[in-house]
């Protein structure tokens, strides 16, 4: 069987032979043991969570629900897969999709949860917490070593062209999602309702989404991890906010659409004009070389344009930064890198490993990288309207026409988010 993504597939496995043979020359060791991970049951019962498998098993095997698993890396060997497949009549039982890359591993179905026990110097990385202290000693292996963790996250900024063309087919999975949410929306459904919608027609189950969709109407679109569903219409509609992704071969999207509803007033829907504008003058920036936090700044000095502008703030687009205003109106980070994991790894390092924090007055940005080709990220700015941050600034006498925000507090609030590649030459926006 070939088609495009296996061809690309079978160069991303290559490349990961020679990158982690390569890394683990350089870290000295023999061999890496990556465990997958596995869900425990709620105390007391006798069910688990939803589950999601380790970020660099995946790297490896692309299937984001594998439990009590490991991939063994020795360089110049065949890659080996240890697949828990349990012979259980009460579950479906494991099989291996009938995929080109099955052949790219030595792969052994263990009835029972399986336990390398590794030779020379080793390494093993993910959960090994949860095993016992006896399983972890006849491992054999040192349990995530630093360095060796660090250079593996390194890998992951870089995207292949499989996972790129992953992460594509992954946004434009989410984007049937987005369109009939947004058609449930004008039909005055209720969040569930909206939910539901998103998730038929984006062809997912809830238990795995690549996170629990964000589905708020009017203040709830202000609440910036909103995590309920509301059974019931509300009587007025102001606005909505969708944040919601997929997951396609273990790779996430992460989109966010926000709209307008009936009741909203016109000030809300030219904002939100506004912050698409503002979405794309950002994605437009994205090229090699350019800061990813040099990009952040120009996110807030441009909020700042859009609030004095919009007659929101009384003061100049300079003070509204210095104060503080921007950030109690968008007190999260543009965005963050985007992979096997929503939030994924090394955003806070240089790419040498020195950690790379964000700065003391933005704490919740994500990524403080430098961008370089292969490098895929979000860019999601944000406006909102959110009560516990406003008012600190009217305790401190600041500038802001109290009238006119208040008369949006409401819709709660706007976010656009988009997932960009960078490219040699620029930037590719992968969201449809
Ligand atoms: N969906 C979480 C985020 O946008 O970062
Ligand atoms: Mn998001
Ligand atoms: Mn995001």
């Amino acid at each position: 069987m070939s088609n495009p993504l296996f061809d690309l597939q079978h160069d991303h496995l290559q490349h990961l032979q020679n990158a982690y043979a390569e890394k683990l020359a350089r870290e000295g060791f023999d061999s890496l043991a990556i465990y997958s991970g596995h869900a425990d049951a709620f105390f007391a019962d006798d069910h688990a969570p939803a589950f999601q498998s380790y970020g660099h098993f995946m790297h490896w095997v692309g299937m984001a629900d594998i439990q009590r698993s490991w991939v063994i890396i020795t360089p110049g060997q065949k890659p080996a897969l240890l697949l828990h497949a349990p012979n259980d009549f009460w579950h479906l039982t494991t099989v291996l999709p009938d995929e080109p890359w099955v052949e790219a591993f030595d792969i052994t179905l263990c009835p029972e949860p399986p336990l390398p026990q590794m030779t020379g110097r080793a390494a093993a990385i993910g959960d090994i917490e949860r095993l016992s202290d006896e399983q972890r000693q006849a491992l054999g292996a040192e349990a995530m070593p630093e360095g060796l963790i660090k250079a593996l996250d390194e890998l992951r900024m870089t995207k292949t062209d499989y996972e790129v063309a992953c992460l594509r087919e992954a946004n434009r999975l989410a984007m049937a999602g987005h369109h009939a949410a947004k058609a449930a929306f004008i039909g005055a459904s209720a969040e569930l309702d909206i939910q539901l919608a998103y998730l038929g027609a984006s062809r997912q189950r809830e238990s795995k989404v690549p996170y629990q969709n964000i589905i708020g109407l009017n203040g709830h679109a202000g609440v910036l991890h909103y995590q309920h569903y509301d059974l019931t219409s509300p009587p007025q509609r102001h606005s909505l906010l969708v944040d919601a992704g997929h997951r396609f071969r273990g790779y996430c999207s992460d989109i966010t659409r926000t709209h307008v509803g009936p009741d909203a007033p016109e000030t809300f829907a030219a904002l939100v004009v506004a912050m698409h504008g503002l979405k794309d003058e950002l994605v437009r920036a994205i090229a090699p070389g350019v800061d990813y936090l040099a990009l952040h700044d120009t996110m807030h000095r441009r909020l700042a344009d859009i609030l004095v502008s919009f007659d929101l703030y009384l003061d100049s687009a300079e003070s509204a930064v210095e104060q503080g205003v921007t950030r109690a109106f968008c007190p999260h980070g543009l965005g963050h890198s985007l992979g096997l994991q929503v939030h994924d790894v090394a955003g806070l390092r240089t790419p040498e490993g020195e950690p790379k924090p964000a700065p003391a007055q933005h704490p919740a940005l994500r990524l403080t990288r430098t961008f370089a080709p292969g490098m895929v990220v979000t860019i999601e700015p944000g406006l909102y309207f959110i009560p516990m941050l406003l008012a600190p600034l009217k305790e401190r006498g600041v500038a802001i026409n109290w009238p006119r925000v208040d008369a949006l507090i409401n819709c709660g609030g706007i976010r656009i988010e988009d997932n960009v590649l960078v490219t040699e030459s620029g930037f590719e926006n992968l969201t449809p």
